[in-house]
Parts: structure tokens; C-alpha cells; sequence
């Protein structure tokens, strides 16, 4: 009998262990973090410099400080509407799948849904933490809302849907992209939750929810393991491409998003700035990830 941590009793042995530890370490079981308590300071950033697609552009580059600091707010209401969609539109449909029909070859069923309802629990209180922290920053910054839903991954995701012609390319296209989401997750949300010079409430909510996501990280791939052992082979090779595609559409740095949050904050000149930039510049962090991931479900 297969033993290795990819059969079904070595997964069963995993997924129990992050359940274990779900109970002790997700946010949801501690007590949160007392938000009001971290003083709003005018002068600090709400969002790194470093994740802006168009910070090496001269225009960003000649815009004041002031300027800078309108946008990089914007760069944090951009931000958590993808965390948003990610976690609703993407990952909250997967869990749901599992939850409601578990795979029927699994021997996993109970402890699959189990984990699949924690990570449902954690993904809605995320929601809530992103949504509270934009609003936290439009109120003290007196910005006018953005109207965006219009998220690249999303989109990509919806038309890959509907062009399946099979109710298991549904199934494996909706869990793929969440897979493959929970794992760069943590790659998108690295940059904030170690930047302790941005606004302390965005830190400190990019953390708490990093630190769920290392765990979500986990659970999808030994839920994935469990899953690739039922497939057949033209089933695992549809489940890979799904995954190796997901990198460049998570990696997309949403311009659309930004052509109109920075008229928002009166940035002129953007239209030709945004043209100069490129779309897709920054796969590289994700590809080595989506790699792993792929290697340790049994795909590569
Ligand atoms: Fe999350
Ligand atoms: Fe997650």
C-alpha cells in the first residue's frame, strides 16, 4: 500500500494536523487584533511603492509627494478589491464544491469538507478585514470610492468556464484556479506584510492574513494531492494547464484599476503612462511557486 505523504492516508494524516492546528492558530479563533487602537498617521504610506507597475515611469517618478501619496492609497484600495474577488469570486466557489460534494473516490470525505469549511471561515473573515481597512483609509483620507470589479483573473476565469464542455472541466477549472491562488497568495501578500513602514493597519491586516494564507497554502496542496489520485490522465493534464495558467492571470498588475483610480486622485497625465507600461511584468515572483506546487501534487 502506498505510504508516501501523497496517498490517501498520508493526507488524511496531514489534513488532520492542519485542522489541529487550525484551531489554535487561524485568526478566527483569536481574538482580533484591536485595529482602532493602531493610531492613523498622516505621513506614512498606505501601500509599498514597490508593488506600483509604474514606479520606474518618469511621470510617477516627477509626481510630488503628496501626489505619491494619494495614489499609494489607491494602491491599497486596488489591492484589497483583488484580495476581495480573489477570496469570494475564486476560492470561496472551490470550497463550496468540496464541501457539497466531496470527491466520490476519496476515503478523505469527512476530513476534506472539514478543512474546506475552516478555510471558508478564514476566507470570510478576510473579506472582512480587507473591506474594514479600505474603509478605514478612504475615511481618513477623505478619497473618493473607486468603482472596480472589473479584475482581470476573474474575467479569465469566467471565460474559461464557459468555455468548458464538461461538468468535470468545471469542477477541475474552478478548483485549479484556487489552488493555484492559495498558493501565490501568499507570494502577493509578502511585500506588504514586511513592510512595517506603510500605515500600521495595513501592515498589520496583511499580516494576520498572511499568516492564515501559509496554512491555506498547505491544505490546498494535500487537497489537491487527494484529488489528483482520482483523476485519469487526460484529467491531470487539463487540472495542470489550468494551474500553470493561473500565474500569469494572478500576476496581472491590473491596469484597468488603475486607469481609474488615478484620475481619482488627480494624477495627470496617466493615460500615456499607463501605455508605456508593461501588463504582465511581475510572473517571475509567481512562477517559481506555481512550480513547486505542481511537483508536490504529483503533476510534474
Ligand atoms: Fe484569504
Ligand atoms: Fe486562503
Amino acid at each position: 500500500m502506498e505510504m508516501g505523504p501523497e496517498s490517501h492516508d498520508g493526507v488524511r494524516n496531514m489534513l488532520e494536523k492542519l485542522s489541529s492546528l487550525w484551531n489554535v492558530r487561524a485568526a478566527v479563533n483569536n481574538d482580533a487584533t484591536p485595529y482602532s487602537e493602531l493610531l492613523f498617521e498622516q505621513g506614512r504610506l498606505d501601500f509599498s511603492e514597490s508593488l506600483v507597475p509604474f514606479r520606474n515611469h518618469p511621470t510617477w517618478q516627477a509626481a510630488s509627494a503628496e501626489m505619491k501619496s494619494r495614489c499609494l492609497s489607491y494602491g491599497w484600495i486596488i489591492y484589497n478589491l483583488k484580495t476581495i474577488y480573489i477570496e469570494c469570486d475564486i476560492v470561496t466557489p472551490a470550497c463550496e464544491d468540496i464541501i457539497k460534494r466531496p470527491p466520490v473516490e476519496s476515503r478523505n470525505r469527512e476530513i476534506l469538507q472539514r478543512v474546506m469549511s475552516e478555510a471558508l471561515l478564514d476566507e470570510a473573515l478576510h473579506t472582512k478585514m480587507s473591506i474594514t481597512a479600505c474603509n478605514y483609509i478612504y475615511l481618513n483620507r477623505k478619497l473618493p470610492y473607486l468603482d472596480f470589479s472589473d479584475f482581470n483573473l476573474v474575467r479569465w476565469r469566467e471565460q474559461i468556464l464557459s468555455t468548458c464542455t464538461a461538468e468535470w472541466q468545471r469542477r477541475l477549472t474552478r478548483f485549479g484556479i484556487a489552488c493555484a491562488s492559495e498558493t501565490l497568495i501568499t507570494d502577493y501578500l509578502k511585500t506588504l506584510s514586511e513592510d512595517d513602514a506603510i500605515q500600521r493597519v495595513c501592515h498589520e491586516v496583511t499580516r494576520t492574513h498572511a499568516v492564515d494564507e501559509w496554512s491555506h497554502s498547505s491544505v490546498f496542496s494535500f487537497v489537491a494531492c487527494d484529488i489528483v489520485h482520482t483523476l485519469s490522465v487526460r484529467e491531470r493534464a487539463y487540472l495542470h494547464a489550468v494551474i500553470a495558467k493561473t500565474v500569469e492571470m494572478f500576476a496581472d498588475n491590473e491596469l484597468g484599476a488603475w486607469a481609474q483610480a488615478l484620475p481619482l486622485a488627480g494624477f495627470q497625465g496617466h493615460e500615456a503612462m499607463l501605455l508605456e507600461c508593461s501588463r504582465s511584468s511581475e510572473v517571475e515572483i509567481y512562477t517559481e511557486s506555481v512550480s513547486s506546487l505542481l511537483a508536490r501534487i504529483g503533476l510534474q
